[in-house]
């Protein structure tokens, strides 16, 4: 197995709260990880960190060998550790084609300072293929404003993983989607993923989606790791199960209720 992101003691502190305490973790190539945690337990500043959208107060942060600790987003996505947000990032006025040929044109002008003209034939046939990966072929002429929700998260990961990202942080990809979508939303960007042989980490508060998707689970709990562990045995971990699994299923309850007319869990057979 060989390791692609180190992680040592890292810590972040903002004023007297402390975000991150004592993270370690090491990602082999190829895993793919659920970070979980009720709000605020420090997961998105994890990925902040390592995306280098944050500044660590302390620690050490490795990626393939390379001390990234400092290095601003852009070198690191360069590097090959690309994220998404939880709130997409598409330019809404323009085109899908055209968001993804921005995102193929931004890629491709890294570390040349300057950006080459946006349409070529070969960007073109590069973006086509990628929206079909992602199955979004059919919305490629329409403005990212009207996209449905699901579509539009698909667009946003679509254009974080142009440039082939060694490893991709995903902030809560399923977020706003609804039950009936969330199960083929991830599997069509864990297919496309899976392809390109990318290591992800992803945030994530539905159990049942980190359990089809993810082997490996961190969960977060006021800033620390309270467990790294396979899916199956974190799932039943005492401490997870307090501190996150109790929190985080009625919060799903809560917004299946709020979200939908009929939307019961576990009636997907009936
Ligand atoms: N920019 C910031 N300034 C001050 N406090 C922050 C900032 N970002 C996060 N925090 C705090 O750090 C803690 C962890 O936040 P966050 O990483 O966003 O949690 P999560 O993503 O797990 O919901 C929370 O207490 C949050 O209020
Ligand atoms: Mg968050």
């Amino acid at each position: 197995m060989t390791v692609v992101l180190e992680v040592r003691d890292l810590q972040k502190t903002f004023g007297a709260v402390v975000a991150a305490k004592d993270i370690n973790v090491t990602v082999n190539e190829h895993e793919i990880i659920g970070i979980i945690g009720a709000n605020g337990a420090g997961k998105t500043t994890f990925v902040n960190m390592v995306t280098g959208y944050l500044k660590p107060t302390s620690g050490h942060i490795e990626f393939a060998g390379r001390n990234i600790m400092g290095l601003p987003p852009r070198d690191i996505t360069n590097l090959g550790i690309s994220r998404s947000f939880q709130v997409p990032q598409v330019f809404t006025s323009e085109s899908v084609f055209d968001n993804l040929q921005m995102a193929y044109a931004i890629t491709e002008a890294s570390g040349m300072g300057l950006l080459s003209p946006l349409y070529n034939d070969e960007r073109a046939a590069r973006v086509d293929s990628h929206l079909k990966r992602y199955q979004i072929a059919e919305y490629r002429n329409a403005t990212a404003s009207t996209l449905p929700q699901g579509v539009r998260k698909l667009l946003d990961i679509a254009m974080a993983a142009v440039s082939n990202p060694t490893i991709l942080m995903l902030d809560e990809p399923t977020s706003g989607i609804s039950v009936e979508e969330k199960f083929g939303l991830m599997d069509i960007i864990m297919e496309a993923l899976r392809q390109d042989e990318t290591t992800v980490l992803f945030i994530e508060h539905d159990m049942e989606i980190v359990e089809r998707y993810v082997s490996r689970v961190l969960a977060f709990y006021q800033g620390e790791i309270i467990c790294d562990a396979p899916t199956a045995e974190a799932l039943v971990d005492s401490g997870v199960r307090e501190f996150v699994i109790g929190e985080e299923y009625h919060r799903t309850r809560t917004e299946a209720a709020n979200g939908q007319s009929n939307g019961q869990e576990g009636d997907d057979n009936a």
